[in-house]
């Protein structure tokens, strides 16, 4: 429980420390949260806050963290926005399958002095189906709106018509951490980034700005192979060759001058022993089942991306075909990307193409001699017959 309640300020107040912090959103947009702040306070109706618990990137562990174990400086946080903005309810959106996250946000809620105020907000803790489409910000405010949880187009952006018709500041769970420490004078520019991959185990650490991407690996426990690429942001994000990644600081105006961003704050070492091309093509095939069924280029463009890649990792496919496969997925890469209603589909085609360029010699080594062993290897055990197992009755590959 918090000692006493986050300091107060108002909305120029509020925006100033924001700005003086440089404070940009942690969903993965990197959108300047003080913008979005005067974006939603300057329409006519009472707003509402919207806190994105809902991390749907599935080597994401941080909003999860700082939701169970940092619980308190979230809502500082979101309480801070709801006073300056005016609001009368918080809802918190949070995976419905992250039960002991919702028990610590309802555990922290009971004890939040605030809560007593007269005209104190609403504050709500939902549950929202799992998928990587869910956070999303218009499939969330849908969501949360009582529709299903897809993405609509924009305009309105949630800020001009959000949840229950209203301006809605949708952010992410970390930034409203950020804004807690801000207002309390503790921030000191750290973020928390999840680093998975090639480590002991998937870890969240927090980093301060200036820290390289090999001091973070460092910190999860150091590298368990050399490493061969690095993908920084996730699913939706973009791969980069280990040896200079590897000494890159993780700070956002220096990574998107490389053409890179942390995004949500991932970073995933592809150690030497994994095939790059059978990761791409898993991964492809995943977020080509995410999407949300309503534009053509995402339904039928990822669908045929993924389809291409899986081609150079099939066991017996004529050379031809592969070379085919490979030419077909960077032309389908440039036709999918920017023609979703929502940013699903690009994100899909920065990944793929950033891997096509960092590890552009194997997968032309996979056009032109087939798959790897370990892509072989891969195939098999995703392409195994199911049989069941006596001891615990769940469906096992043979
Ligand atoms: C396909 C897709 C999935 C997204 N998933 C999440 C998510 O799980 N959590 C999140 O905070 N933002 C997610 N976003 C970003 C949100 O739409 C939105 O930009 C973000 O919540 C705004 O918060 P911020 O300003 O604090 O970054 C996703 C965006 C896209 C295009
Ligand atoms: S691009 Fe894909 S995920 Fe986004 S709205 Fe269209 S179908 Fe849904």
């Amino acid at each position: 429980m918090p000692s006493r309640p986050p300091r107060r300020m108002n909305l120029n107040e509020l925006v100033d420390s924001l700005e003086r912090a440089r404070l940009h959103g942690h969903g993965g947009a990197y959108f300047p949260t003080g913008t979005k702040l005067r974006a939603v306070a300057s329409q006519r109706r009472r707003p509402i806050v919207v806190v994105n618990g809902t991390e749907g990137e599935p080597l994401s562990r941080k909003d999860r963290f700082l939701l169970s174990a940092r619980t308190d400086v979230v809502l500082d946080g979101a309480f801070c926005v709801a006073h300056a903005l005016g609001a009368d309810a918080i809802v918190v959106g949070v995976d419905h399958r992250r039960v002991q996250v919702i028990d610590a946000l309802e555990q922290a809620l009971a004890g939040r002095p605030e809560l007593a105020d007269r005209g104190a907000p609403v504050v709500e803790v939902i549950g929202v189906p799992d998928g990587f489409v869910s956070g999303q910000e218009t499939a969330l405010i849908n969501f949360l709106n009582g529709l299903e949880a897809k993405p609509t187009t924009t305009p309105p952006y949630p800020f001009e018509k959000g949840l229950r018709g209203r301006p809605t500041l949708v952010s992410n769970a970390e930034t409203y951490a950020q804004i807690g420490r801000i207002v309390a004078g503790r921030f000191d520019g750290s973020r928390h980034v999840t680093v998975a991959g090639a480590v002991p185990r998937t870890t969240v650490v927090s980093v301060r700005p200036g820290t390289t991407v090999a001091a973070a690996l460092t910190a999860a426990g150091g590298v368990t192979e050399p490493i061969s690429a690095i993908l920084l942001g996730g699913y939706g994000g973009t791969w980069a060759a280990a040896a200079p990644a590897l000494e890159l600081p993780l700070d956002e105006p220096t990574l998107r001058a490389e053409g890179l961003t942390l995004g949500a704050g991932i970073i995933f070492a592809l150690g030497s022993s994994d095939c790059g091309v059978s990761e791409v093509a898993r991964v492809t095939r995943w977020m080509a089942d995410q999407t949300a069924g309503q534009c053509g280029p995402c339904v039928f463009g990822l669908d045929a991306i993924a389809g291409a890649l899986e081609d150079l990792c099939a066991p017996g496919l004529p050379g031809r075909d592969r070379f085919r496969s490979l030419a077909q997925v960077q032309r389908w890469c440039a036709m999918v990307n920017k023609r979703g209603g929502c940013a699903h589909p690009d994100g899909v085609s920065r990944y793929v193409t950033s891997a096509l360029s960092v590890m552009a010699h194997t997968f032309s080594d996979h056009a032109g001699n087939g798959p790897c062993d370990r892509c072989e290897a891969d195939y098999r055990a995703a392409n195994a017959p199911l049989r069941r197992s006596v001891r615990t009755g769940q469906a096992v590959p043979v």
